[in-house]
């Protein structure tokens, strides 16, 4: 049984089946989890800035029954140097969950593996797993059968990008990732999304030509050119190297009729994507950051349930 859920890679296409069910049931029925937490805690720890993944899990808390206990580093005595496995020790004999928000990946795995609760990863630097999720949710309820969908990653390879590439890899669509050089997902993203295409029958395809990618897809995604976590000193090089890969109107003429417009938020209009694009009738941006909250009651009702079985290579 999968405790924690700290990459999209952790779960199996059941896994994913049945988040994106409870997320489903959240959206029709937003009061019917109620049970599951009532007169408990869920810790949010969060270590760097959030709009939509501290507000969603908050509200999904409250929606489980539960009262969210949000944390940043500062409030704890890990920021006076309690090791994170007593820390995690800790907060597992007061809360039924914990969530957490940081830069490296290490950290999320250490609180993990001392925690006897389980440990959802709310962003760190490699990886997104609660959006990759809402996000199927919203090609879900667009295009009905998630392996049929054709879409295209233009920009970063971030942990946004490497989070979506695993599920699209997962449920068996076809994703393209259109970065320059230097920005490419991480190889070994690459390896691990190969390997479960392998299994669904997804097809992925890396590339640096961001027009070639997007030709007849019905999605394109992107996400900023400037993480949170990246250097303030890279800032301009990236504008500048990541300036050809701008989702605009000329890009979107280049998808199918029906193709959408995708970005996690927050967005930077004139960098990444053109103001006409977000605030455009494509752009379903809004879709994705509601179906953070159903994402998010589906991935803590499936953890706190103990219904992932998680992906076993073996
Ligand atoms: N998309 C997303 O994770 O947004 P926040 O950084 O506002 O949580
Ligand atoms: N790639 C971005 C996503 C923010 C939701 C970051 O890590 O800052």
């Amino acid at each position: 049984m999968l405790k924690d859920l700290l990459r999209t890679a952790d779960l199996d296409l059941a896994d994913i089946e049945r988040v994106l069910e409870y997320a489903q049931r959240s959206k029709d029925d937003p009061y019917g989890f109620r049970h599951i937490l009532e007169g408990d805690t869920a810790v949010l720890y969060f270590n760097k800035p959030s709009t939509r993944t501290r507000l969603s899990l908050e509200t999904a808390v409250a929606r489980l029954g539960g009262v969210p206990i949000m944390v940043g580093p500062n409030d704890l005595q890990l920021g006076r140097g309690e090791t994170i496995e007593d820390t995690a020790e800790v907060m597992s004999r007061y809360a039924r969950a914990i969530t957490i928000r940081t830069y490296s990946d290490d950290e999320v795995r250490r609180f993990a593996k001392t925690a006897s609760v389980p440990v959802v990863n709310a962003l760190t630097d490699g990886h997104h797993p609660c959006q990759s999720l809402a996000d199927l949710q919203t090609l879900l309820q667009r295009f009905g059968d998630l392996s049929d969908v054709v879409i295209a990653y233009v920009g970063d390879g971030n942990n946004v990008a490497h989070s979506l590439l695993e599920a699209a890899a997962i449920v068996g669509m076809e994703m393209r990732v259109a970065t320059p050089p230097g920005y490419e997902v991480e190889p070994e993203v690459v390896e691990v999304a190969k390997a479960r295409a392998a299994l669904s029958g997804a097809k992925l395809i890396f590339t640096d030509d961001a027009k070639a990618a997007v030709e007849g897809v019905q999605a394109i995604y992107t996400d900023t050119w400037v993480s949170m976590g990246d250097p303030d000193e890279e800032r301009a090089k990236r504008l500048h190297d990541l300036e050809p890969y701008q989702v605009n109107d000329a890009l979107m003429d280049l998808t199918r009729p029906e193709a959408i417009f995708m970005h996690c938020l927050p967005d930077h209009r004139g960098e990444e994507v053109t103001a006409e694009v977000v605030d455009g009738p494509r752009s379903v941006v809004f879709d994705q950051a509601e179906n953070r909250l159903h994402a998010a009651v589906g991935i803590l009702y499936a953890v706190l349930a103990g219904r992932l079985e998680g992906y076993d290579p073996s």
